[in-house]
């Protein structure tokens, strides 16, 4: 009897950790919120969550810090690219995996800019938690349309799973779904109010 409830326990586990949260404190909203900026400041995120430049940027494989995207790429004022040269002339839309390092990576959605009022490169945490939290400036949206972005956008599941040796955020999807939920139920403080 105790191996069943010590059984349905660990089988109850996984699920309850996934559970959004209703209630957080500000301190528990505050930590959930450095750890999402940690995600959200990842080169595999800022690479293309620039500003008006419309300069996508290189990161890793051998690239120095801060390198422009090279071949003098600007998305331009529709973001991909339009008025020179298109983003999807090199980045195709495929669902394969990527595997060929400096190859112009692809998935299953056309590759392009984020507006420019997602622009977090270089940003502190607290400008783009404030960024983040305010629909005038992160798309329009609340927090559950912002998790249901992160958990349906094929450029999210590209940054946490890039392959061909780039590297991806600390933790998971799971676990960045979690801490926005958690962020939210504390009512999305900011380091600075
Ligand atoms: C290849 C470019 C690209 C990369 C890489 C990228 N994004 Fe985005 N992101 C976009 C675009 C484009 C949008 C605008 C919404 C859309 O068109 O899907 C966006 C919007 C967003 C939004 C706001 C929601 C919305 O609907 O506008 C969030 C949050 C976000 N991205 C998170 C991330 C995170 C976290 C990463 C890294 C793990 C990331 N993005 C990497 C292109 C990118
Ligand atoms: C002429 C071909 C070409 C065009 C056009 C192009 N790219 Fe790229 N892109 C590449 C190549 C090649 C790489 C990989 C470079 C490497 O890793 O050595 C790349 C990499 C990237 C990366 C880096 C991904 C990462 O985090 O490692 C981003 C972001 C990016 N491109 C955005 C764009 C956007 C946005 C557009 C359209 C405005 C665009 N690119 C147009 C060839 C192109």
């Amino acid at each position: 009897m105790k191996y069943l409830t010590l059984c349905a326990a660990l089988l109850a586990a996984p699920a309850a950790a996934q559970e959004t949260p209703q209630n957080a404190t500000r301190e528990e909203g505050l930590a959930a919120w450095e750890r999402i900026f940690t995600v959200t400041s990842h080169p595999r995120c800022t690479n293309c969550h620039v500003g008006d430049s419309g300069q996508p940027m290189w990161e890793g494989l051998g690239y120095k810090p801060d390198a422009v995207h090279g071949m003098n790429v600007q998305a331009g004022e529709s973001r991909i690219g339009a008025e020179s040269i298109t983003c999807d002339a090199c980045h195709v839309t495929s669902a394969a995996a990527n595997t060929v390092p400096h190859a112009p990576p692809h998935i299953d959605d056309a590759w392009r800019l984020p507006p420019v009022e997602l622009d977090w490169l270089g940003k502190t945490s607290a400008e783009v938690c404030a960024q983040l939290r305010d629909p005038d400036t992160n798309d329009g949206h609340d927090i559950a349309s912002l998790v249901d972005h992160l958990r349906n956008s094929a450029f999210v599941a590209w940054g946490f799973t890039p392959g061909a040796g780039r590297s991806a955020p600390e933790g998971s999807l799971d676990a960045l779904v979690h801490d926005v939920n958690l962020w939210g139920a504390a009512g999305t403080p900011c380091a600075t109010n």
